[in-house]
């Protein structure tokens, strides 16, 4: 991976209060059935581990869970968040690089392809890492087609398409989700099969705020790579985030983040 990607890619120190609110059941809930107990699992660029958590419940005490993440200190958070879970093991590792013993049964990884310039080669690696018979399960977004309506604030909409820009510039793939059938089959994968697996967030859902507010993290969070970057001023980054909170205060009705599951079999 270029520098520039890798640099990109890192998460933000400090709050990780958006990885921390998604669970199995609400942010990979296609996967589900394809959970048995006793399965041994790698949960790639797994954060703090909250999904995974929901993956070690799912194949019990009898299975085993291995999350890795490129990121220490979101580990850290994770190996304290969920101590109590024995099937359930967090490490710092790059998904280029880890290469353990034992194969798997199921290798997921959710949101993470979008962040690398080079997709293709970490499912290539990935997929040296599963059993015969193993599966290969990646949920990944479409940023090009996220919804928001009514539109957002012409401040933010200006953010986002920096963000996409800075993105593209690092050699990120914006629409990640549709490309991965291609790649799938060009890494002769079998039974592919694609889920659709969009965040639709009404006012009416419980949690509305906190996740159309995933722009204002972002640009709270990421926004001062992107000024570093020279893709937005500071000044547009703050009237940004102010304008889109109003925004989620008062106009906001809905927000479709538009993602697929790409699953298969080697
Ligand atoms: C958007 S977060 C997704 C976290 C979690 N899977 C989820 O869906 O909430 C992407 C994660 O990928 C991790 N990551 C990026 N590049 C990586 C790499 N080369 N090896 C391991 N983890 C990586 C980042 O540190 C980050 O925690």
């Amino acid at each position: 991976m270029s520098n520039t990607a890798t640099e990109r890619a890192r998460m933000p120190e400090g709050d990780s209060s958006v990885l921390d609110s998604r669970s199995l059941a609400n942010s990979y809930a296609t996967l589900i059935p394809v959970l048995r107990e006793g399965m041994r699992v790698l949960d790639v660029g797994c954060g703090t581990g909250a999904i995974s958590a929901g993956i070690a419940a799912a194949v019990g005490t009898a299975g085993t869970v291995i999350g890795i993440d490129s990121s220490t200190h979101l580990i850290a958070k994770g190996q304290q968040d969920h101590a109590a879970v024995p099937q359930l093991t967090l490490l710092t590792a790059d998904l280029f690089t880890y290469d353990p013993e034992e194969k798997f049964d199921l290798i997921v990884a959710a949101r993470v392809l979008q962040w690398l310039n080079n997709p293709a080669e970490a499912l290539r690696h990935l997929k040296s890492l599963l059993r015969p018979g193993g599966i290969l399960s990646i949920l990944d977004y479409n940023h090009t087609q996220l919804e928001w309506t009514p539109a957002p604030p012409a401040a933010m909409q200006h953010f986002y398409d920096a963000f996409l820009r800075w993105r593209a510039d690092a050699g990120m793939d914006n629409d990640m989700a549709d490309h991965l059938p291609d790649i799938f089959s060009q890494l002769e994968l079998h039974h592919i099969e694609t889920l659709s697996a969009d965040e639709v967030y009404t006012r009416s859902h419980p949690a509305f705020a906190e996740k159309v507010g995933i722009w204002s993290k972002v640009a709270e969070l990421r926004g001062p790579q992107m000024v570093a970057a020279g893709v937005v001023t500071e000044a547009e980054r703050l009237a940004a985030i102010t304008a889109y909170d109003a925004w989620i205060n008062t106009a906001a009705e809905k927000m479709v983040m538009k993602l697929k599951e790409v699953r298969a079999t080697v």
